[in-house]
């Protein structure tokens, strides 16, 4: 492990641990366009325009999670400080702009921060500036995909570590991939660690789908831009302009489902391939799951976790949730 101690200007370790190697993605995203229907995964709409889109996404009035969480995170910051205690080393997954595990820092004190993101490139700039506000908290960047397995290169320490998941992330897995998600974190976690996880909560249908499809059409740009995202990692020749944005809750699921929907019939190319939809065909981008908190307790508790706390706002709308190993 590095030693931190040694560095007095604390500044933050930054490791790029992908695994897969660019062949592998595009054998990936290849294949999956060549699917019956054709699939994007939900982690390609994070290129350096996506994030700042989802960003903007969360200012929209339409988009409730962030702003809801973030009201629970104001008001049991010491509640969730309590619970975990200080000193302990919080592994932010999906770090981003590093924002939300900021705000904890002052009641929560941890002794390690480490913030995964599949973009190191996103992290370097945030995690930078909060070194220097926060020279007491040992830091580190990792860039890795963390959906595919957990690396943490080695920066945790070997107790008291806290996962923290939030904005509904886990939404993007189905049931069965976050348990072994979940369970996967759970091996990572000692006796006096945990998960700190923010889920959105079913709700009345029209709530949920004007989130997904604001007014101004932010969502709508952020599910196109990945199509830019792949012209760029596969040498496609996807025109924007042929598809369009389709995003509704499915009741029978209870997720909400994104797709990219063809104008016209529409042929796209790249190296070594291609493939032609007909006018209306979609391409499915990104499921999105809604809980109920006592189907999100069965899940934690198939992974090896027991829900310790649970904060939900007044609406019911989303829930924060500490969980503890068994
Ligand atoms: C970042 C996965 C939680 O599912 O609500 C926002 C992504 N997609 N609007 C979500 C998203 C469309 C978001 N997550």
């Amino acid at each position: 492990m590095t030693d931190f101690t040694a560095n007095p200007f604390r500044s933050p370790v930054f490791l790029d641990r992908h695994a897969a190697g660019a062949g592998d993605l595009r054998d990936e995203i290849v294949h999956g366009l060549l699917a019956t229907p054709a699939t994007i995964a939900p982690k390609h709409f994070y290129d350096p325009l996506g994030s700042a889109l989802f960003a903007a996404i969360c200012l929209t009035d339409e988009y409730y999670p962030t702003r809801t969480e973030a009201v629970l995170l104001a008001a049991h910051g010491a509640a969730i400080a309590r619970a975990i205690g200080p000193d302990a080393c919080l592994i932010d997954l999906g770090a981003g702009d590093c924002a939300k595990a900021a705000g904890l820092f002052d009641r929560l004190r941890p002794a390690r921060y480490l913030a995964l993101d599949i973009s190191v490139e996103y992290l370097r700039d945030s995690l930078g500036a909060l070194a220097r506000r926060y020279p007491a908290i040992a830091m580190a960047g990792i860039g890795t995909d963390f959906s595919s397995q957990l690396d943490l290169g080695g920066q945790a320490s070997a107790e008291r570590r806290w996962f923290f998941y939030p904005g509904s992330s886990i939404g993007n897995f189905d049931p069965a991939q976050s348990r072994a998600f979940l369970a996967r974190l759970r091996e990572q976690t000692d006796p006096q660690g945990g998960l700190l996880i923010g889920i959105d909560l079913v709700k009345p249908q029209p709530v949920l789908d004007a989130a997904y499809n604001d007014a101004l059409g932010v969502t709508a740009a952020f599910n196109r831009n990945v199509l830019r995202h792949l012209n760029r990692l596969v040498g496609s020749d996807f025109e924007i302009g042929q598809w369009d944005h389709r995003a509704f809750y499915d009741p029978r699921h209870g997720r909400i489902e994104m797709h990219l929907e063809a104008r016209e019939p529409v042929t796209v190319r790249w190296p070594g391939g291609a493939r032609s939809w007909q006018a209306g065909e979609r391409i499915h981008t990104e499921n999105s799951w809604k809980f109920t908190l006592a189907g999100f307790e069965a899940i934690l508790r198939d992974a090896g976790f027991r829900l310790d706390q649970a904060w939900r706002d007044e609406r019911d709308w989303f829930a924060l949730v500490l969980a503890r190993p068994v």
